[in-house]
C-alpha cells in the first residue's frame, strides 16, 4: 500500500517542553486511512493536522462504536528516537476492534505508518526529563446513519502529543477512592477493549472520587463487588507480605503492557509476583495486619504511579506512611531507563525510529 506525505505548508511553535500536562498540545502532521467494505483500510495518507468535518449523524457519536490505542516515542541522550513494545499496543488495537466489530488493520503496515509520522514529527519529541511524544491510534465509525448496527465504513487516524507526567502529582503518591456505588464492565462486556464507552462509564465515579480529593477511582468487579480490577488509567499492583501480585485478567480488565512489562521484570529478577484474583477485603486485612507494603499503578500515560492511600467506605488504608515504596521506584527506574535508552534493553522491547 503507498503512503502519501503532505507536508504541512506553516509550522506550529513548539510548546514549553518544562510545562507540558498531558494531551493539551498536538503537532503538525496526522496520519489518516479509511475503510469502506469494497476496498478495505485504504488511502493511507500523512497530512497536515486538522479538524476532521462530521456528519451530525456519524455513527460514533451515537452509539460510540470506536477504539484507541496510547503509547509513546522517547528521546534517548543521544538525541535518537524509540518506541515501547509498539506492536503489542498494534495487537491489542486489533483485539479491541474485534470486540467492536471493527474490521482488523495489517499490524506491520500500521507499524511502518506510525514510524513515519513520528519520524516526520521528530522535533516534537520532547527532550526534558521524563516528558514523551505520546501516540494515539483511534478508529472510528464513520457511516451516516441511525439505526444501530455495526458501521460499514471507518476512518483511523494517529494524532501526536508532546507530554510531560499524566498525573499533576508527578512521581508522588496519589490518592485513590474504591467506589462501591457504580462499576466500569463486566465479563462478557467490553472491558478488556480499549473502546470509547469504558471511559465515559468511569466519569461519574471519578467526579465523585475528585470532589473527595482523591485523584481516581480503584474499581471494583461488575458483579459482586468485591474483586479489585484496576483503576481506569491505570492496572493496579499490590506489594503484601513481600509478594508482588496484580488482579488476573478475568475478561472486563484492560491487558495493559506496562503491567505485562512489571510482570517480566519482575519475573526476570526472579521476584514473587503473580496475577491472582483478590478481594477489597484481603486487601484491607492485609493492611490491618501491616502486610500491606505498597500499591502502584502501571500505564502507558502514567508510567508507574504510587499510591499512598485508599479510601473503602469509612476506612481510610495510609499506604508506605504515604511515601514512595522501593519497588514503586525500582519498577519506575528499570522501565524508564529502558524506554530513555538509558539502560540495555533485556527483553528486546525498544524499536527505534530514527
Ligand atoms: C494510556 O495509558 O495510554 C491510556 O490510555 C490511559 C488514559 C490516558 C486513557
Amino acid at each position: 500500500m503507498n503512503l502519501t506525505i503532505t507536508k504541512s505548508k506553516k509550522l506550529k511553535s513548539k510548546p514549553d517542553p518544562s510545562n507540558l500536562g498531558f494531551g493539551s498540545f498536538f503537532t503538525d502532521h496526522m496520519f489518516n486511512m479509511d475503510y469502506n467494505p469494497d476496498n478495505g483500510w485504504q488511502n493511507p495518507r500523512i497530512e497536515p493536522y486538522s479538524p476532521i468535518p462530521m456528519d451530525p449523524a456519524t455513527m460514533v457519536l451515537h452509539y460510540g462504536q470506536g477504539v484507541f490505542e496510547g503509547l509513546k516515542a522517547y528521546r534517548t541522550s543521544t538525541g535518537n528516537i524509540q518506541l515501547f513494545r509498539p506492536m503489542e499496543n498494534i495487537k491489542r488495537l486489533n483485539r479491541s476492534s474485534r470486540a467492536l466489530c471493527i474490521p482488523e488493520m495489517d499490524e506491520d503496515f500500521l507499524l511502518s505508518a506510525l514510524k513515519q509520522l513520528v519520524e516526520i514529527e521528530k522535533d516534537w519529541v520532547p527532550d526534558a526529563p521524563e516528558t514523551s511524544l505520546y501516540i494515539r491510534p483511534t478508529i472510528y465509525a464513520s457511516d451516516p446513519f441511525l439505526g444501530v448496527r455495526a458501521s460499514n465504513t471507518y476512518r483511523l487516524f494517529i494524532i501526536l502529543s508532546p507530554v510531560g507526567a499524566y498525573y499533576p502529582e508527578g512521581f508522588n503518591p496519589i490518592k485513590i477512592w474504591v467506589t462501591k456505588d457504580y462499576v466500569r464492565a463486566v465479563r462478557g462486556g467490553v472491558g478488556e477493549a480499549k473502546t470509547l464507552g469504558n471511559y465515559a462509564a468511569s466519569l461519574r465515579a471519578s467526579e465523585e472520587a475528585h470532589k473527595n480529593g482523591y485523584s481516581q477511582v480503584l474499581w471494583l468487579d461488575g458483579v459482586e463487588q468485591r474483586y479489585l480490577e484496576e483503576v481506569g488509567s491505570m492496572n493496579i499492583f499490590f506489594v503484601i507480605d513481600g509478594e508482588i501480585v496484580t488482579p488476573s485478567l478475568n475478561g472486563s480488565i484492560l491487558p495493559g503492557i506496562t503491567r505485562k512489562s512489571v510482570l517480566a521484570l519482575g519475573k526476570s529478577w526472579n521476584m514473587k509476583i503473580s496475577e491472582k484474583r483478590m478481594t477489597i477485603d484481603e486487601l484491607t486485612l492485609a493492611h490491618e495486619s501491616g502486610k500491606l507494603e505498597e500499591i502502584f499503578g502501571t500505564g502507558t500515560a502514567a508510567v508507574i504511579s504510587p499510591v499512598g492511600e485508599i479510601k473503602y467506605g469509612e476506612k481510610t488504608l495510609t499506604i508506605g506512611n504515604g511515601r514512595v515504596g522501593p519497588l514503586s521506584r525500582q519498577f519506575y527506574n528499570a522501565l524508564t531507563d529502558i524506554q530513555y535508552g538509558r539502560s540495555e534493553d533485556p527483553l528486546g522491547w525498544i524499536e527505534s525510529v530514527v
